[in-house]
């Protein structure tokens, strides 16, 4: 991650204590309606873990309480999963798999009135706001294969989709989850391999399944190694899946070879497929430490015709791509973006696209200051009309803050900044759970 993030080592190396601190100062002035709690998840292996890669690193949560223009409280939590509490073993003595078992380090989200922790590998873990650990959750019994650290809430039904890619048997699943948190099915979709899928596609009447060449390989596990690694036989495809029928094949459709980790987001356009994604040319040739530079990347599928056309929106590396949820599946006009290094100084930015008019701007944070993944968080009717909050890094003071955007200025000065007195290392994604969910 350091190659592409041009970041300090500092800001990488994880903590190594749990805090708790109470009404922190606020610089500017935090919108006396946001009321809620910000959390972040990111990889943080405890002290003694075994040293590997960043991305089995055991789970640890960042929280800010936001609540009548006051920062009440913020706090970190290693999610106290079984990996965490008794160096449990993912792959089980005779070879199978045990989901219970995961770090929960990528995601959290709310749904169902529950707060999950979500590692791709595994069952989701539940945890509290004020980030303690309830234990692992399968739905009640229902969930039977991994659950991504990527799933999508689909603003018009309300329901949650997510898929679960299991290494052994290779099997894809993909489930859906209604609005008060049932799971109603998780379907078989059938794929060649075991790929590294981390995330996918929703649009009104499709779900969209990227089959790429990073391939798992058990031998590079069996060496303490992430058990992936780039392949050059196998082919990347497009997986289109009809979302109202079960029944209905699935559409798979070459593409050129690459990687995504990635969605912005994806909708219908006439018969077509409008796609957003932030692409890897390649990734894990030699070695799977290094994450080469990206593009914002635009497939456009044409399922009658069977194509897939391709296109460049922006050649300047990025990553952790976050849109207006409330669009989610529908024509977007911005997204949001860490830009990786543009200044080099040292530092990243953050940048919004206008991608109706083929424009983009940035919030410059100051050299050495990076932000990580921004999260949108609605104001008002208006797709941007709201604020982003994400967790600043300043290497010369080596803190983080915790800084909120307006969307719709972004360069602007930030609407509010609330310093902490600890660092938030190097993390992956977050969200505003706002306090009535
Ligand atoms: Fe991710």
């Amino acid at each position: 991650m350091a190659q592409a993030y041009h970041v300090e080592a500092t800001y990488a190396t994880p903590v190594s204590t749990e805090i708790e601190t109470f009404d922190l100062p606020v610089e500017g002035t935090l919108p006396p309606e946001l009321c809620g709690d910000y959390i972040r998840n990111g990889p943080n292996p405890k002290p003694g873990a075994k040293a590997g890669h960043l991305f089995m690193g055991d789970g640890m949560l960042h929280g800010i309480r936001i609540e009548q223009g006051r920062a009440r409280a913020y706090r970190n939590r290693w999610v106290r999963t079984r990996q965490f509490v008794d160096d449990a073993p993912y792959i089980r003595w005779n070879g199978t798999i045990d989901l219970t078992v995961g770090s929960a380090n990528t995601n959290i989200i709310a749904h169902g009135n529950r707060l999950l922790a979500l590692v791709e590998s595994s069952f989701p873990t539940e945890v509290t706001r004020e980030l303690a650990t309830t234990g692992v959750y399968d739905f009640d019994g229902r969930l039977k294969a991994p659950f991504s650290a990527h799933p999508k809430l689909d603003p018009r039904t309300g329901e949650l989709h997510g898929f679960g890619m299991q290494i052994r048997p290779g099997a894809l699943s993909y489930h859906r989850i209604d609005a008060s948190g049932t799971l109603l099915e998780s379907r078989n979709i059938p794929v060649r391999g075991v790929t590294m899928m981390h995330d996918f596609a929703l649009t009104e009447r499709y779900a969209i399944f990227m089959d790429l060449p990073v391939v798992f390989d058990m031998l590079l596990g069996i060496r303490g190694k992430f058990p992936y690694r780039w392949s050059d036989s196998y082919d990347a495809r497009l997986g289109i899946v009809d979302r109202a029928d079960p029944a209905a094949a699935v559409r798979w459709l070459e593409i050129e070879p690459c990687y995504v980790f990635h969605v912005l987001n994806a909708f219908e356009s006439g018969e077509r497929i409008v796609i957003d994604v932030v692409r890897y040319r390649e990734l894990w040739r030699s070695g799977n430490d290094a994450f080469g530079p990206t593009t914002l990347h635009r497939f456009t599928v044409d399922p009658a015709a069977g194509r897939v056309s391709e296109a460049t929106l922006d050649e300047r590396s990025i990553e952790f791509p976050r849109i207006d949820e409330r669009l989610t599946g529908s024509p977007h006009r911005y997204g949001y973006a860490v830009a990786v290094g543009a200044s080099g100084k040292g530092s990243a930015e953050l940048r919004k696209y206008d991608l109706t008019n083929g424009s983009s701007v940035d919030h410059d944070f100051g050299p050495g200051r990076v932000p990580g993944e921004a999260v949108f968080v609605p104001a008002a009717a208006g797709e941007d009309a709201g604020w982003l909050m994400c967790y600043v890094y300043d290497a010369a003071r080596d803190r983080s803050e915790f800084v909120l955007l307006d969307a719709s200025n972004v360069a602007a000065p930030p609407v509010a900044v609330v310093p902490l007195p600890v660092r938030v290392p190097l993390g992956f994604h977050g969200n505003w759970i706002p306090e009535n969910v």
